[in-house]
């Protein structure tokens, strides 16, 4: 994969017409944008089909967590509105999983599109030790847990998870070379942290084995996000 086809921006903005500007003016610089909750549950379904025609990956980030019949129908609302990447919770089981799997390849393939892929979110990088023991009940390391999570998505047939640079590595050893890692928590150097925790720059994720680099605030809160962009990218040295 080539350094920009990597890099998707979180649109992590209230505002759709905020959105739209920055996704007009990044469209040919970067692989993707990524869309949660924050800005779905304001614009709604319109914003995937605009991006859809603007960029090769349009990612929603809406964590599903269901039943597996109510999954599928919300997998296939969102491969209808144009998603080529989306997630759910490891935590919904196998069934839900490869439910959302199924949903996704069958509504593609009725409407022509090529099948989006699916990943798997396991701990929520906000959830030290201490809370996933003492509040969600999980009494494993999170490292530990969040390997069997991945390990769980891919026998579901998942083609991939969420994870942060710090557990890639491990997840590339156990899932292999085909097993999409999207990354989050990445800051360029010089670019302030804000709310991450623990943080790697662009070109340290990719060689603890991100596929995808999730971009978030570094962009969208630059003077000049087009700037912004290409530097990332350049400091990837992939071209
Ligand atoms: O602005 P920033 O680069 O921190 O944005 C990162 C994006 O990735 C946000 O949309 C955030 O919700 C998301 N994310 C994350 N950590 C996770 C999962 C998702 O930062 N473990």
């Amino acid at each position: 994969m080539k350094g920009k086809e990597r890099l998707l921006v979180a649109l992590d903005v209230d505002d759709w017409q905020e959105a739209r500007r920055l996704a007009d003016v990044l469209a040919g610089a970067v692989g993707g944008f990524k869309v949660g909750i924050r800005l779905y549950y304001r614009a709604g379904a319109g914003v995937l089909a605009y991006l859809r025609e603007r960029v090769p990956v349009v990612f929603a980030d809406l964590k599903l967590h269901d039943i597996p019949s109510t999954v599928d129908g919300g997998v296939r609302a969102l491969v209808a509105q144009g998603a080529t990447l989306l997630n759910v919770h490891a935590a919904g089981g196998r069934a839900m999983m490869a439910a959302a799997r199924d949903a996704a390849a069958d509504e593609a393939e009725r409407r022509g599109l090529i099948r989006p892929r699916v990943v798997a979110v396991t701990v929520l990088t906000s959830l030290d030790e201490t809370a996933l023991k003492e509040e969600v009940g999980i009494p494993e390391p999170v490292a530990v847990r969040a390997l069997a999570w991945a390990r769980l998505a891919q026998e579901a047939g998942l083609d991939g998870v969420v994870a942060s640079a710090w557990e890639a590595a491990a997840i590339r050893r156990a899932c292999g070379r085909d097993f999409i890692i999207v990354t989050p928590g990445i800051r360029p150097q010089g670019s302030s942290p804000g709310d991450q925790r623990r943080v790697v720059q662009p070109a340290e994720a990719v060689q603890a084995g991100a596929d995808y680099l999730v971009v978030g605030r570094p962009v969208t809160g630059a003077p000049d996000p087009v700037r912004a962009v290409r530097e990332i990218v350049a400091s990837l040295g992939e071209g």
